[in-house]
């Protein structure tokens, strides 16, 4: 299946944003735009400022300078197109899954939890604590937390780091379904060049807080690892962030916003 993306007002535009902590520049000059429905990874060594653009992104951070516009507004405070998912999962210990899954709906709350629960495979522990949860059963939960919402973007910083090789695999297996089956626009940081190119239909990579490469990924979904493009793509950008390959002329051109 190819995914087509209508060419509209971008869910997000950002320009010449920058961030700083002190007199540490973390993000120099962010330029990016993001059509509804994309699905984009951004990969860049430790540091580099991933996580700063995702809170940035989701309005829990603000910029030193530059503007981030979400369908052509001034993000102004919390986004409230957009949930974010952590490594973590931040689940509450002392609520059941369901209930950390309905936290904060007020209509329906419980059947919502539970349809979504039933979505992400979990139907089953939804009366559990997450203390006896595994922990992809618990990512699924985080998963399912800001699923619930029904948010126009994700926002998913580093959601799988901690989970063994299988489980990361499922679970990709399980976000590109809920995004072929919601249509929400999805920005994904992650370390892992592979899950990058199992999901995304466009990797950004920053390095000295500017975005250096914005590299489309023309594989159909649903993704598949033995694709003969999948594997020489993964090499491609891993050679990049490791300063082995030149970056070619059409991505140099991919880079600019228009
Ligand atoms: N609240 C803060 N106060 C001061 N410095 C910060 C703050 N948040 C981030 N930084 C600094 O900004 C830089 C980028 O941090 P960020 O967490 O965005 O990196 P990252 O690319 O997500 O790294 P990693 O891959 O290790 O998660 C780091 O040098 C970090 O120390
Ligand atoms: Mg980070």
């Amino acid at each position: 299946m190819t995914v087509n993306i209508e060419p509209e007002t971008p869910i997000v535009e950002i320009s010449n944003l920058q961030k700083s902590f002190g007199n540490h520049q973390v993000l120099r000059d962010i330029n990016l735009k993001v059509e509804k429905g994309e699905f984009i990874a951004i990969v860049g060594k430790s540091g580099c400022g991933k996580s700063t653009l995702l809170r940035l992104l989701a309005g829990l951070e603000s910029a030193s300078d530059g503007v981030i516009y979400t369908n052509g507004e001034q993000l102004k405070g919390r986004n409230q197109l957009a949930k974010i998912m952590f490594q973590d999962g931040r689940l509450l210990p002392w609520k059941k899954v369901y209930q950390n899954v309905g936290l904060g709906l007020k209509a329906d709350w419980h059947q919502r939890a539970e349809k979504v629960l039933e979505q992400v495979g979990l139907a089953d522990r939804a009366y559990d604590w997450p203390s006896v949860l595994s922990g992809g059963q618990r990512q699924r939960v985080a998963l399912a937390r800001a699923l619930v919402h029904e948010p126009e973007i994700l926002l998913l910083d580093e959601p799988l780091g901690a989970l063994d090789a299988l489980t990361r695999i499922e679970m990709h297996q399980l976000i590109e379904d809920l995004w072929l089956d919601k249509k929400f626009t999805a920005v994904l940081v992650t370390h892992d060049v592979e899950e990058a190119v199992a999901l995304a239909n466009r990797v950004i990579l920053i390095e000295d807080g500017e975005i250096v490469m914005n590299h489309p990924i023309k594989l159909p979904y649903p993704r598949q690892r033995d694709h003969p493009l999948f594997s020489p793509t993964v090499s491609h950008i891993l050679n990049r962030i490791l300063g082995k390959g030149k970056i070619s002329t059409s991505e140099l051109r991919l880079t600019k916003v228009e």
